[in-house]
């Protein structure tokens, strides 16, 4: 009885998808997602619940970050299995009590989602009752300007998530969509990037002979460079 009552409702979205749509009330009023947000990138992330420690860390880190993020086009959306009073309380506090690593005074601007029904969270498989059948798990989803879902990334309750990282994934995202490319291992901008794999006999050959200007590992590794200036302003125009 009570594995189903955790299974109804319950979807796992995924990479490729259309992000699944709702509206939901949050501490910036109503939303309608993801339509409100087209032609923006967007993370939404959940975290366990409100007046806890490691989600309070990451409230802030997120907070002084928001800037870095809108200038890369890319919107924040939170959500728990919290209220909206206990949300709107737990924000007060870190605004006007919490300094944490240098960060103090901090005003959450982005919406937090309540979902005390856990209707929202069980769309996007944010309970694993394996971790917690109350608590949504640390998950996070990168969703692109036309509503479909390129990333997704899940963290225990215990773990406070990399936000350098999410950054990264946005600007690797943008630049990948930006210049038909893939970014290798720990890429960051400035760093070389991966062509498209050769199409033909011929190409990988023209490869091996170094007649482009890529460097090449073997036929199907091969790597060119762009200018970090490059990358940024590619992705950092949208916003002029
Ligand atoms: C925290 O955010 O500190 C936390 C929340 C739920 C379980 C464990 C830790």
């Amino acid at each position: 009885m009570e594995t189903q009552n955790l299974t109804e409702g319950v979807s796992m979205p995924r990479i490729g998808d259309k992000a699944p749509v709702f509206k939901a009330v949050t501490t910036q009023g109503e939303i309608n997602f993801p339509l409100q947000y087209q032609g923006s990138w967007i993370i939404l992330f959940s975290h366990p619940a409100d007046f806890t420690p490691v989600c309070t860390s990451e409230f802030m880190t997120f907070a002084s970050m928001e800037d870095q993020f809108v200038k890369a086009n890319c919107k924040l959306v939170g959500l728990s299995v919290d209220g909206l009073y206990s949300h709107i309380a737990w924000l007060r506090t870190i605004k006007e009590k919490i300094e944490y690593r240098g960060m103090k005074n901090l005003e959450i601007k982005f919406p937090l989602i309540e979902d005390i029904t856990m209707e929202v969270a069980k769309k996007y498989g944010m309970i694993q009752p394996g971790e917690s059948s109350t608590k949504a798990v640390r998950a996070v989803f990168v969703i692109d300007p036309k509503g479909i879902i390129r990333t997704i990334i899940y963290y225990p309750l215990s773990l406070g998530r990399n936000f350098d990282e999410l950054y990264r994934v946005i600007v690797a995202l943008q630049t990948a969509d930006a210049f038909s490319v893939a970014t290798p291992a720990d890429w960051r901008p400035g760093d070389d990037v991966i062509v498209p794999p050769a199409g033909s006999c011929g190409a990988a050959k023209e490869r091996m002979e170094g007649k482009q200007e890529m460097t090449c590992y073997d036929w199907f590794f091969c790597t060119k460079k762009i200018d970090k200036e490059k990358v940024l302003s590619t992705i950092l125009k949208k916003q002029e």
